[in-house]
């Protein structure tokens, strides 16, 4: 293969795993001075990130038919299985078949019923000076409003009590697992024991509910986890087995928690920090909403909310993706042969300097319809693009509108004094802790 250049700092055996571990973001990020596809060693496995976006734009579209999701996914696989996020080739594309309808407008529609009524419960169980840890709390809205999209009867409640309880677990050691070799997965360590007891409780309360809706007959009953068990392929007439169910639920479970919540969780904080733009956003809720709950109808007139999500999710983005190429690709010039893992920071590109103007700056106005023609439409990829596009894009905006407008009407969040919240890297840049005060918000 032709020389790429590879990131200082590696170490003999560990490589660069040291820089890595101790600030990926920071990592990530340096990475683009060194060219546009860079050497990085993950212990003894050579790993090349594509650092600019036009590399990302031909690894995720225009190659993409070159790629499957690699190493990363592959570590991923005791949880989920060949899940959605996980699965390549023609099952990739058998199951996205499946599952898309249950994304469709339709769905989102009969959804945001629950959205809308959980962030009622959420801003109704505060009272006026209490002080509330907004990651966890965020973290807890996102995680009940995906397990009562899945499970709306009491069927599910033995899931949704268990996802509560475990998925937390599972999320904050994922990461580091899929970057890991996998001997560590078998050291006698609290971490380890931990996150194997999670994942079990996890699958076997998922597999009992799978089994009980399959006897108890195929209603729709709008769910998630009944319109997995009645999708059938057009072509083949396949159905999905009770194992593929209960991968597919649990694929929504890693891919849709984490991520919504830490958009959630910033975005208070970002606001908090910039009162003028918050006052813009309330003044636009009342004129759209009022005092009513928020409705599907009105996400998207709330286009002050979709700017400030817009920079929420620029700025604090997925921190690392994988592919492997399936056959030899030219990549910027360099061939890579079959079986190279590929990845790059979509966190990275979006802080790039030459792709935005004070990159490091949350300026949601940079989105307004007379600035946003400045940004290169491969340059903004909050959700990946091409076959593997994230799925759940149109069901985190209506969640995260809904709930940003049901908080915002009726609370203002004070960043409590002494603590700087910090940028912790796992499958997205989340914030290590953002304590705030609710107050009642002045009419
Ligand atoms: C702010 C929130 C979210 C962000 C930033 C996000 C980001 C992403 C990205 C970047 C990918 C592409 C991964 C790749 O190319 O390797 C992806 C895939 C995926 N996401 Fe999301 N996501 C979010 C929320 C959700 C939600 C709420 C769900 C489910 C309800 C979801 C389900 C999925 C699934 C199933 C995939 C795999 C799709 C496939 O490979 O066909 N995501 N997401």
């Amino acid at each position: 293969m032709q020389s790429v250049p590879r990131a200082p700092g590696a170490v003999p055996l560990l490589g660069h795993a040291l820089s890595l571990w101790r600030d990926p973001l920071g990592f990530m990020k340096s990475l683009r001075a060194h060219g546009d596809l860079v050497r990085v060693d993950l212990g003894m496995m050579p790993m090349y990130v594509v650092t600019s976006a036009e590399l990302v734009h031909e690894v995720t579209v225009k190659q993409a038919r070159s790629f499957e999701k690699g190493r990363f996914f592959d570590r991923l696989r005791p949880l989920a299985g060949n899940g959605l996020a996980n699965a390549n080739g023609e099952l990739h594309r058998a199951h996205r078949r499946l599952i898309q309808p249950m994304f469709s407008k339709e769905r989102i529609a009969g959804y945001s019923q629950i959205m809308s009524r959980n962030a009622q419960q959420l801003a109704d169980s505060w009272t006026p000076g209490q002080v509330v840890d907004l990651e966890q709390v965020m973290a807890g809205y996102a995680i009940e409003t995906l397990a009562s999209t899945m499970f709306s009867t009491d069927i599910g409640l033995p899931a949704v009590e268990a996802v509560r309880k475990n998925l937390p677990v599972l999320l904050k050691n994922l990461l580091i697992r899929a970057a890991s070799p996998t001997f560590l997965d078998r050291l006698p360590i609290r971490a380890n024991r931990d996150f194997d007891a999670a994942s079990r409780a996890l699958r076997a309360v998922i597999d009992e509910v799978v089994s009980t809706a399959r006897r108890s007959g195929d209603a729709d009953r709008g769910d998630l986890l009944s319109l997995l068990l009645a999708a059938q392929d057009a072509d083949s007439g396949k159905s999905l087995s009770d194992v593929e169910v209960r991968d597919e639920l649990s694929t929504i479970l890693f891919a849709g928690a984490e991520t919504t919540a830490a958009a959630l969780a910033w975005t208070f904080h970002e606001l908090a920090g910039r009162p003028e733009t918050e006052e813009q956003l309330v003044a636009e809720i009342r004129e759209v909403v009022g005092d009513r709950p928020v409705t599907l109808a009105d996400v998207p007139r709330l286009e002050g909310i979709r700017r400030v999500l817009d920079e929420v999710i620029r700025l604090h983005g997925v921190t690392l993706l994988m592919r492997r190429t399936t056959q030899p690709v030219v990549l910027g010039g360099i061939e890579l042969p079959t079986g190279t893992e590929v990845a790059f920071s979509l966190y990275a590109i979006h802080r790039d300097p030459s792709l935005y103007a004070n990159a490091d700056t949350f300026d949601p106005d940079r989105w307004l319809p007379e600035r946003r023609g400045d940004i290169a439409r491969e340059a903004f990829v909050p959700f990946g693009a091409g076959n593997r596009k994230c799925i759940g894009d149109q069901f985190v905006w209506t969640e995260a509108t809904i709930a940003i407008a049901t908080v915002l009407a009726k609370w203002q969040l004070v960043p409590t004094p002494g603590h700087t919240p910090k940028e912790v890297a796992s499958a997205v840049a989340h914030a290590d802790r953002i304590p705030m005060t609710i107050q009642p918000r002045q009419a």
